[in-house]
């Protein structure tokens, strides 16, 4: 074949026309291949031998270029198994969008969250800036009585605090408190009555040392009374008849640290709660010192507690647990009971200088529109008190403290 072919090079008088039949003749097999009816992929990718084809025609001759056969693709028709590999690929390219979806999400929940924050803070420097303009002008003694402020029925307190405390998720605290209520309770300056969803009155399905047995409930203001014994009742209302609390409950108007006001029943408060209540006081002092008369003295027996039921040891690390240690007191009644518990929720002064200049900036005229100075030293009234430290922490910067109270002893006279 070699033979033939050089010697057919070799005679010929247009050597480029022998290469070009060799050519051909080699290529032969390749353009049946391409002529066969294909698929038209096939055929497309085929296209380019026919005009390779064509350029070689153009250089074998001197006349026109033959033009190749066109080969014309059917119109694509989607295949059953095309169409199911556009759904896989459909499907899959869905399931790729799925993270760009969630960053979607991510995206407004953060913008949302930012806004909202942004425009509470520009609304607090505003206050702020507004609160010192007129600060500078007002004639008000620091920790002067304005508890009249809470006698004004035209307020509606529940609005005025709700977004603040859902901020700082005050509700969780308040329930923590309420929990740990026991026996015969007493709730002074209680407002509205918004610890009152926290406690657990389902006396008949709550061990017997866990039960609460009576309930008093004490503000200054009439009307802020009023609406705690209306939600009160409705909270009742919304319970199935066997949750409902079974035992006496009463509402006290008046200055709880006025020994007339509230009563102390035989053997004493087992439980006082009081939340938020202190920055409103004229006389905190004597008010916390009232309070560890009320609440029951270190052996004496109660009559809202079972007493001889041994109570739950309470664990380590407990609600109050890992508290300040400096104020931790180890138990000095070596064992012995220690009395009733005053739980106490309240906000103040800072560990900061930066947050207590804004709250010393602002306190005239928060005091002034809403009867509570915000800047007390909550400790410093505390010792004041004379009341023992069981356990105590501290939250939001330090603005807000959790203290477990215990009577010293020997506060309590006959009469009282
Ligand atoms: C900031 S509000 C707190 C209300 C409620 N304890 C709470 O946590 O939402 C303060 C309340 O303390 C009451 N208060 C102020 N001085 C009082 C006093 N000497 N005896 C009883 N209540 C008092 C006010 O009338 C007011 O309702």
């Amino acid at each position: 074949m070699a033979e033939v072919a050089l010697s057919s090079l070799r005679t010929s008088k247009v050597p480029h026309l022998a290469l070009l039949i060799l050519t051909k003749r080699a290529n032969a097999p390749s353009r049946k291949l391409a002529l066969r009816p294909l698929n038209p992929v096939g055929r497309s990718l085929l296209l380019p031998v026919a005009q390779t084809n064509t350029f070689f025609r153009r250089y074998a001759s001197t006349g026109p270029a033959i033009p190749a056969p066109r080969v014309r693709s059917p119109p694509l028709r989607a295949s059953p198994r095309t169409s199911e590999s556009r759904q896989r690929d459909l499907r899959a390219s869905n399931e790729q969008a799925v993270p760009i979806r969630s960053f979607g999400g991510y995206f407004w929940a953060v913008s949302i969250f930012g806004f909202v924050l942004s425009t509470y803070l520009a609304y607090l420097y505003s206050s702020y800036k507004r609160a010192i303009r007129e600060t500078a002008m007002l004639d008000l003694p620091q920790n002067a009585d304005v508890s009249s402020r809470w006698l004004d029925v035209t307020r509606n307190f529940d609005d005025e605090v709700e977004f603040s405390e859902k901020l700082i998720w005050l509700g969780g605290k308040r329930r923590k408190l309420c929990k740990d209520a026991v026996g015969n309770v007493l709730e002074v300056s209680a407002g509205t009555g918004r610890n009152m969803e926290y406690y657990n009155l389902d006396s008949l399905r709550t061990p017997r040392d866990k039960r609460i047995k009576s309930l008093v409930f004490n503000d200054l203001s009439e009307i802020m009374v009023y609406q705690a014994e209306k939600k009160f009742d409705r909270l009742q209302e919304g319970k199935e008849s066997i949750a409902k609390f079974r035992g006496p409950v009463k509402f006290v108007v008046g200055d709880a640290s006025d020994r007339r006001v509230i009563t102390r029943p035989e053997g004493g408060f087992d439980t006082i709660i009081q939340t938020m209540g202190v920055c409103s006081m004229a006389n905190p002092v004597g008010f916390l010192k009232r309070l560890g008369q009320l609440v029951r003295q270190p052996g004496e027996k109660s009559t809202g507690v079972d007493m001889d039921t041994p109570a739950e040891e309470e664990k380590p690390g407990h609600d109050y647990g890992e508290a300040d240690k400096k104020h931790n007191q180890t138990d000095e009644t070596g064992g012995r009971d220690k009395g009733g518990k005053i739980l106490l929720l309240e906000h103040g002064r800072s560990y900061f200088n930066f947050i207590n200049r804004f709250l010393d900036d602002n306190a005239k005229m928060h005091a002034h529109r809403y009867g509570c100075w915000n800047n007390k030293d909550i400790d410093q009234v505390i010792i004041d008190s004379g009341l023992e430290i069981e356990s105590k922490k501290r939250y939001h910067f330090g603005t807000t403290y959790e203290y477990v109270l215990r009577p010293r002893g020997s506060q309590v006279q006959p009469t009282q």
